[in-house]
């Protein structure tokens, strides 16, 4: 109890140091791990099921369809360890294709959705272990020494890879490694380049749930740390950055004002901007040269007919343990 208590007032105090650091900053900017309070979790997935977002209708698919092929890849009685657990249906496909998963280690920085995500699958599959482990799969932990070494699969959906930035995304790739070993393979979504205006659309909906889930990070600064945004004074833009091969949310301030939050004041122009998200779309090749880079060798990838998405097979490289 008091571990979450002290997890809780942790965040606080990070959420706070993020909110002065990055509204502090000449270009504006907010972490997107933050757009993921109670709201803006179940906004994302209402996100999923939007026509316009194509990203978790093909991945599924992609999964449903190669899951043999897949689960051939990884290899029987192995352990699983998903990072960012509760990729529901996706997770279910592996699993179910896998047969024989000595394990299934779900990793997830919120330990109640966690203990949900757990529980579904032991219902779901009773011959499977579970052992969930609280973890951030941004900073470094460890895997608990209980857990089996024995061939280890990772297994990170959604895309979420392109959420992180360029030193973000190698860091992630080699504590992964570590955390497989040498016999250990990944299975990575990655949602790949393709034209601008499929893209926008994906990222600002008609019917304005996305607009919504970028807003609501204003909203949880009110409600978290006494800030005191206008809401309908911001509006929620997608913007495709071609350098960073990106697609980047931002809160566009409609008209000059201020704002304040636990007694520092932030001014905005008029049109001036608040980053909160980066999603990166992705090259295989280019994927392909980063894995390598942090030690992976790229091995099989399954993708759609109109090559939206990709499901990256990876095999741990062999002598790479950092
Ligand atoms: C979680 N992540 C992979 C989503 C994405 O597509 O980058 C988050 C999202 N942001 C707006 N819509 C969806």
């Amino acid at each position: 109890m008091l571990d979450k208590v002290d997890h809780k007032t942790r965040q606080l105090d990070a959420f706070g140091t993020d909110v002065a650091e990055g509204l502090s900053r000449v270009r504006k900017t907010l972490p997107s791990r933050w757009l993921y309070d109670d709201r803006g979790s179940e906004l994302f997935e209402a996100i999923t099921v939007l026509e316009e977002y194509y990203p978790t209708r093909t991945e599924t698919a992609i999964l449903r369809e190669h899951a043999d092929e897949i689960a051939g890849f990884v290899g029987g009685s192995a352990v699983l360890l998903e990072y960012g657990a509760g990729a529901g249906i996706k997770t279910e496909i592996l699993i179910e294709a896998l047969e024989t998963p000595r394990l299934y280690v779900p990793i997830d920085i919120a330990g109640d959705f966690l203990e949900l995500t757990a529980e579904r699958i032991r219902q779901r599959f009773p011959h499977v272990e579970v052992w969930p482990v609280v973890g951030d799969f941004t900073s470094d932990f460890e895997i608990p020494d209980g857990v089996q070494r024995a061939k280890r699969a990772a297994f990170f959906p959604g895309s979420t890879i392109g959420n992180l930035d360029g030193a973000e995304t190698a860091a992630f790739l080699r504590r992964v490694r570590r955390h497989v070993g040498a016999k250990g393979t990944a299975i990575i979504g990655l949602d790949l380049r393709k034209d601008i205006d499929t893209l926008l659309a994906a990222y600002d909906d008609r019917e304005g749930v996305t607009a919504e889930f970028n807003l609501n990070l204003l909203a949880r600064i009110n409600r978290e740390l006494g800030g005191d945004f206008q809401l309908d004074r911001f509006r929620h833009e997608a913007r495709w950055n071609e350098t960073a091969s990106a697609v980047e949310m931002h809160l566009v301030s409609t008209v000059a004002q201020r704002a304040e939050v636990d007694g520092r004041v932030y001014t905005f122009a008029e049109g001036e901007t608040i980053h909160t998200e980066s999603s990166r779309k992705y090259d295989t090749d280019i994927f392909g040269e980063i894995a390598r880079r942090n030690g992976w060798t790229p091995g099989p990838i399954w993708t759609d007919a109109e090559r939206r998405f990709a499901v990256f097979g990876l095999a741990a490289t062999q002598g790479e343990t950092r």
